[in-house]
């Protein structure tokens, strides 16, 4: 008995100090906060400002001594980038770096289906995984305020809450591979010229009600990890060290325990990265690790300098600790994280979710016949026709190339013109119509005249013989076109489309034209051209998703996540002087104000070419009379609206049912309608259902710049209830008391 005992004392002990000799920090059964806590007690402050700044152009260090990984790094958003060198941008050259390319965010966005973000984020949240990256930098929620943005193709579109609903399932999923997101560019990013300074000044409204919520929802809905601040200026101060939109909104006021990351260069001052809330800086210029002692990775702001001022007392000890704190929380959660799944590299299951997002990303701007009698051009039914003429530069390019970080390198990707013909088979004949220089990025290619002029004659003249054609063109991801670092020229369509289109709709008026964009374009021909389809950028499967939509194998059912103006001086940011876009060059003052997209085209009644949330479909809906749970709503109160709508066609298809209120007198100006919820649902012919939203008094609110805080007024709100922002089906009103 007494040995019994001994023997059990002799094992707890052992056990307890086998217990006590591991250290908390590496203990994955210890609260977080614990191992972070006893990970910073033991580091040194030349080890927590190590934390703080690049070892790598996509890399920082962890804490070698204590056995702390590092924390790698990649692009985003639509795909996990090829690797890049340790101390340049160029690629590395591995062989093993070959991914799935996945529909731009733009397209991901008209989708409007929480499910299709969700199917997206675990999808390249495993490829990141599996290529070993800890923190994926994306996705963008930068608001979409001009054509003009370079780079609005890795943006949601233009309504916050369209953007704020669809980036939350994407970083949900992506974070449960122990990878996290990196919500950017945080924030005002919203054109390239002039990204590195250019000095945004705005309303507190259009602060809070335009441009900031989609990043709140990503991080408080989101949850994510990280956030990337954004190259530009914020009033004064460059958003990756901004007193008022790290310190003040992303910490303070949403309570973000995360990370915040420079763009890449974004940092500038030591003072103001210590104190302003930065936690790692990236990018910045450096020649990396070579013998001289001028512009290594220690010279970065965020090293030697603030381990300099942190020793003479010039900034707190407190700013180093929490910065610190924040990256191990971090390194916990991704690269320390024993938990964690393997991954998977383009597996089936990753092309079929870039094919099915691509299937319901596709915007069917508008099918109409081609001549009084005939039925409209869309679908093609493949035993009408004997020769089809495809014709286009993007038919067969790689549009994957270029267009800046977001570049990717695939194993596989299916053109448009594969796409059909594995649908069309020999009945596809191809031309290329017009030129438009090779794919790269940071620069284009002119092209002479006389070539442009030739392609377009050789297109023409087998269009006068084909029964149908299908150009496929829109932009691409050169300079000036889709790309990073620079905003277009023109609304225009470039390469001389516009006068190929006119030339075909000369000889042949089956014209179904494709644009691959992640822009709105002008379209002076748009009245003749029968039928139009927005296939943005479909990454690897995108060929495969064009044929579904144009065969009528799968029924349309995406919706602009952004407006198309009918020139660009209708555009709210273009409707003023240069200074409301793109600035003096130093400073750009948003006179536009809280109405951005939809929401001055509605208020200043300004028709456009194709409104926000317009998608058709190969089928029709009805609309039925919308019941109000209650005609008051209380200040603490909800309502139900509920709308049946009806599948009156004859194929199955998806409808996008959208609300919007509209706050009929107010003390401030308002919008005269804005977006606050919407239900995509699937109905077979002749079916029926009930969608019921709920609205609260948040969803009434604008944000007081007096009190600094969210308001709504007494008084009647119009519910708006329809199938686009113009097609508007059904009204009702409430009142809140
Ligand atoms: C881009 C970021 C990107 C980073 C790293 C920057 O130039 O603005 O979006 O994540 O480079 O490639």
């Amino acid at each position: 008995m007494k040995k019994h005992l001994l023997a059990c004392l002799l094992g707890m002990c052992t056990a307890g100090m086998l217990m006590a000799q591991t250290p908390v920090y590496l203990d994955d059964n210890q609260p977080v906060e614990a191992r972070v806590k006893d990970a910073l007690g033991r580091m040194t402050l030349e080890e927590k400002v190590a934390l703080c700044h690049a070892q790598s152009k996509f890399s920082s260090p962890g804490v070698p001594r204590l056995g702390i990984p590092e924390l790698w790094m990649s692009d985003g958003p639509h795909g996990v980038r090829a690797e890049i060198n340790w101390n340049d941008w160029g690629y590395a050259g591995w062989t093993n770096d070959s991914v799935t390319a996945f529909p731009a965010l733009t397209c991901l966005a008209a989708t409007w289906n929480p499910d299709m973000s969700a199917a997206y984020g675990k999808a390249i949240g495993e490829e990141a995984r599996y290529r070993g990256k800890d923190v994926l930098l994306g996705p963008g929620v930068n608001i979409y305020r001009t054509p003009l943005n370079g780079r609005n193709f890795e943006y949601m579109g233009e309504d916050p809450y369209l953007a704020g609903i669809m980036c939350v399932p994407y970083i949900r999923e992506v974070q449960k591979n122990g990878v996290a997101t990196c919500v950017k560019h945080y924030a005002l990013n919203n054109q390239e010229l002039w990204r590195g300074h250019i000095d945004v000044e705005l309303s507190d409204r259009a602060l809070h009600e335009i441009y900031l919520p989609a990043f709140k929802a990503a991080v408080q809905k989101g949850g994510s990890w990280t956030i990337m601040g954004s190259y530009n200026k914020i009033r004064g101060q460059h958003a990756c060290h901004n007193e008022l939109t790290l310190n003040k909104i992303l910490k303070g006021d949403w309570g973000f325990d995360g990370v915040v990351i420079t763009d890449w260069g974004g940092c500038h001052d030591t003072y103001e990265a210590a104190m302003n809330g930065l936690d790692i800086e990236m990018g910045s210029y450096t020649n990396g690790l070579t013998s001289e002692s001028k512009f290594t990775y220690d010279d970065y702001y965020l090293a030697k300098p603030y381990l300099a001022m942190l020793k003479s007392g010039k900034v707190p000890m407190s700013t180093v600790d929490d910065k610190a704190s924040r990256i191990l929380r971090l390194i916990f959660r991704t690269s320390m994280n024993r938990h964690k799944p393997f991954g998977t590299l383009t597996t089936d299951d990753h092309y079929q979710a870039a094919r099915t997002i691509g299937d319901e990303g596709i915007v069917l701007l508008k099918n109409a016949s081609a001549t009084k009698k005939s039925a409209p051009l869309l679908p093609i039914a493949g035993d009408k026709y004997k020769n089809i003429l495809v014709v286009g530069d993007n038919a067969i390019r790689m549009l994957n190339q270029g267009g800046g970080s977001s570049d990717l390198k695939v194993k596989d990707m299916i053109s448009p013109l594969e796409g059909l013909r594995e649908v069309y088979g020999d009945k596809i004949s191809y031309t290329r119509g017009y030129a438009a220089g090779r794919p790269m990025y940071g620069r284009a290619e002119e092209v002479p005249q006389s070539v442009s002029d030739s392609l377009r004659i050789a297109a023409v003249k087998m269009a006068k013989d084909a029964d149908l054609v299908i150009l496929v063109g829109g932009l691409n991801k050169n300079n000036f076109q889709d790309c990073e670092g620079v905003d277009r020229l023109s609304y225009a369509l470039p390469f001389g489309q516009n006068e190929l289109i006119e030339s075909l709709l000369g000889v042949n008026k089956n014209l179904v034209l494709v644009l691959l964009t992640g822009n709105a374009v002008e379209m002076p021909w748009v009245k003749q051209v029968p039928a139009i389809v927005q296939g943005w950028y479909l990454g690897s499967m995108g060929g495969k998703s064009l044929a579904d939509i144009l065969s009528g194998k799968v029924n349309p059912s995406g919706k602009l996540p952004f407006s198309f103006p009918v020139k660009l001086t209708d555009c709210g940011a273009h409707s003023f002087d240069k200074l409301c876009y793109p600035g003096d060059s130093i400073k750009e003052v948003y006179k536009d104000d809280i109405l951005v997209g939809y929401r001055w085209y509605d208020t200043k009644k300004i028709p456009t070419l194709f409104p926000f949330g317009h998608g058709l479909s190969y089928t029709t809906f009805a609309y039925g009379k919308p019941q109000l749970s209650s005609k008051v709503i209380t200040e603490d109160g909800k309502l139900t609206v509920s709308i049946p709508v009806k599948n009156t066609g004859r194929v199955s298809g998806k409808e996008v049912v959208q609300l919007y209120l509209g706050d009929e007198k107010c003390s401030v100006l308002r919008p005269l309608k804005e977006l606050k919820a919407f239900q995509k649902l699937e109905l077979a012919p002749g079916e029926e259902k009930l969608v019921p939203f709920t609205i609260s008094v948040d969803d009434l609110k604008f944000y007081d710049e007096a009190k600094q805080d969210w308001k709504a007024e007494p008084g009647k709100f119009k519910v708006y209830i329809g199938s686009s922002s113009k097609d508007i089906r059904q009204t009702t009103e409430f009142e809140l008391q």
